[in-house]
């Protein structure tokens, strides 16, 4: 019983940042991504009579335990819906280049549902895809789908209407998104623990609630008709709004570097000199850079010559997993 799939990170502009349902993993707002074009990972799922617990590899390297317990919970997933107890062997293979620092639960998961669903053989619909994933990874849903991807929290205590779309296909508007590493280390506060956390102790997070569907509203448009003056601006604030309630966690959450605040003011000063770039950051110190297709150059030789880039992968909307 072997299945394969590959699946691509995504980059929300408008973030899931905050659970309604922590055992479901049901969002408390919509959230809204582009799923990139590079940085693939490719698993393979073997369930076999001859295991007694799941083997989980990265690149070659054996995960460590608290990394195969979060797998075997989401296999066990697979296992109740397709009446098996078998274990399985799990691996993947990255194209995230080693210590960029976008190692990407979304892909992660979006990969393994579609491997572990073919190898058991059960056939998911899209939906049934899509809710599977989320519980790996919330985002992992939105890596299942191609191009521009709205993620809707839905309203029901069964989470059945939580599930992602694709609002406009990767050609709708080739834009260029740049992945800028500043740090290597792996992040010290999971996603996961630090939204949980934002959502019980910041005073902030009310702010967040308020703004994230009127937020979310202007980028849809901004992406309909293609406008960066209404996307930029927008898409930036809210990055900074979802960082802000995360500081005001207690304990605070501060995911900034020095060189995230260097690109911060780089991405600026591009700006003032005519340049339609802008930042987005997700729960870590790299930030993600948007700008048109043909700045992409211009704007990714200018980050990299900062002492505090490390890197910078120059990708662009993609298509959903396979
Ligand atoms: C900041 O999907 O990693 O990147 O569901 O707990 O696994 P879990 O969280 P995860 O959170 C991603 C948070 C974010 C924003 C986003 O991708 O929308």
């Amino acid at each position: 019983m072997t299945g394969e799939a590959g699946a691509f990170p995504n980059v929300a502009l408008i973030k899931y940042w905050g659970k309604r349902d922590a055992t479901l993993n049901v969002p408390t707002t919509d959230s809204l991504s582009i799923t990139l074009d590079r940085l693939a990972t490719v698993t393979k799922v073997r369930f076999m009579r001859s295991l007694s617990r799941d083997v989980v590899t990265i690149n070659g390297r054996p995960e460590p335990p608290h990394s195969v317990g979060r797998v075997t919970a989401f296999l066990d997933l697979v296992r109740v819906m397709a009446s098996t107890s078998l274990r399985a062997r799990v691996e993947s293979v990255s194209e995230v280049p080693v210590g960029v620092g976008f190692a990407s639960s979304a892909a992660g998961f979006a990969a393994l549902a579609l491997a572990a669903t073919r190898a058991v053989g059960l056939p998911l619909d899209p939906a049934g895809l899509s809710r599977l994933a989320r519980q790996g990874s919330g985002s992992a849903c939105r890596s299942l789908l191609e191009g521009f991807v709205k993620w809707r929290a839905g309203t029901r205590s069964d989470g059945l209407d939580s599930t992602a779309e694709t609002l406009y296909a990767a050609a709708h508007w080739p834009l260029a998104l740049l992945m800028v590493s500043v740090e290597r280390d792996s992040k010290a506060i999971s996603s996961r623990t630090a939204m949980e956390r934002t959502v019980r102790t910041s005073p902030l997070y009310r702010g967040f609630l308020e703004t994230a569907a009127g937020d979310l509203a202007v980028v849809e448009t901004a992406i309909g008709e293609r406008r960066w003056d209404l996307l930029g601006p927008t898409v930036e604030r809210h990055a900074l709004l979802m960082h802000a309630t995360a500081l005001g966690a207690d304990p605070p959450v501060r995911y900034w570097r020095p060189g995230t605040v260097r690109v911060m003011d780089a991405v600026q000063a591009l700006r003032e000199e005519g340049f339609t770039a802008y930042f987005t950051l997700d729960a870590g110190p790299n930030p993600i850079v948007l700008c048109p297709v043909d700045q992409a150059e211009a704007v990714a030789s200018r980050l990299v010559a900062l002492a505090a880039v490390r890197d910078v992968q120059v990708c662009g909307p993609g298509r959903g997993a396979w």
